[in-house]
């Protein structure tokens, strides 16, 4: 199983599509193990972040990230990094595929609605990075059985 870090962006809570984004990896059958609405300062942002703090676009994204609540998931699935990214879309929403949540509702690539992680180790590292061990659920989801084959649960 992998766990994969959504944050729905500021631009999420101000449009009102934080049910929307939920539903999206609801619908596709993987297991929400954390949830909770948080405001990121630069701490939690640069660390989150720290591959992109040199880049030009930072201070705009940082800005940005930082200008309203977030509300931060962590998921689990069966190779649920790469489920993920195809339900969210090019980073570019100009270039995103319709049926994605980022083609479906975003234009501005600052504006690109959601972040998910895009690899295994890095799913794990920011799932810890924003939740402790208490706040990660361990349950049993009973449709299981009807989403996965045997080998894949
Ligand atoms: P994310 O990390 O947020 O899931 O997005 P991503 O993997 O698709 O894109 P990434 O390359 O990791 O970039 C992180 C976020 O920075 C903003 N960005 N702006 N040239 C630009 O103006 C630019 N490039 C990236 C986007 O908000 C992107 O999601
Ligand atoms: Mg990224």
């Amino acid at each position: 199983m992998e766990r994969t870090l959504i944050i729905a962006k500021p631009d999420a809570i101000q449009r009102g599509l934080v049910g929307e984004i939920v539903k999206r990896f609801e619908q596709k059958g993987l297991k929400l193990i954390g949830l909770k609405m948080i405001q990121l300062d630069d701490v939690k942002l640069d660390g989150h972040y720290a591959e992109h703090i040199d880049k030009p676009f930072y201070a705009d994204l940082a800005e940005y990230m930082k200008s309203s609540p977030v509300v931060v998931m962590a998921w689990e699935g069966y190779e649920c990094i790469n489920s993920v990214r195809i339900i969210v879309g090019s980073t570019n929403p100009r270039q995103a595929d319709a049926g994605t949540i980022r083609g479906d509702f975003a234009i501005g690539q600052g504006r690109n609605l959601v972040h998910a992680s895009d690899g295994k180790e890095s799913g794990e590292r920011e799932v810890a990075h924003f939740f402790g061990a208490d706040e990660l659920m361990t349950y049993d989801k009973s449709e299981y059985m009807h989403v996965y084959n045997q080998d894949e649960r």
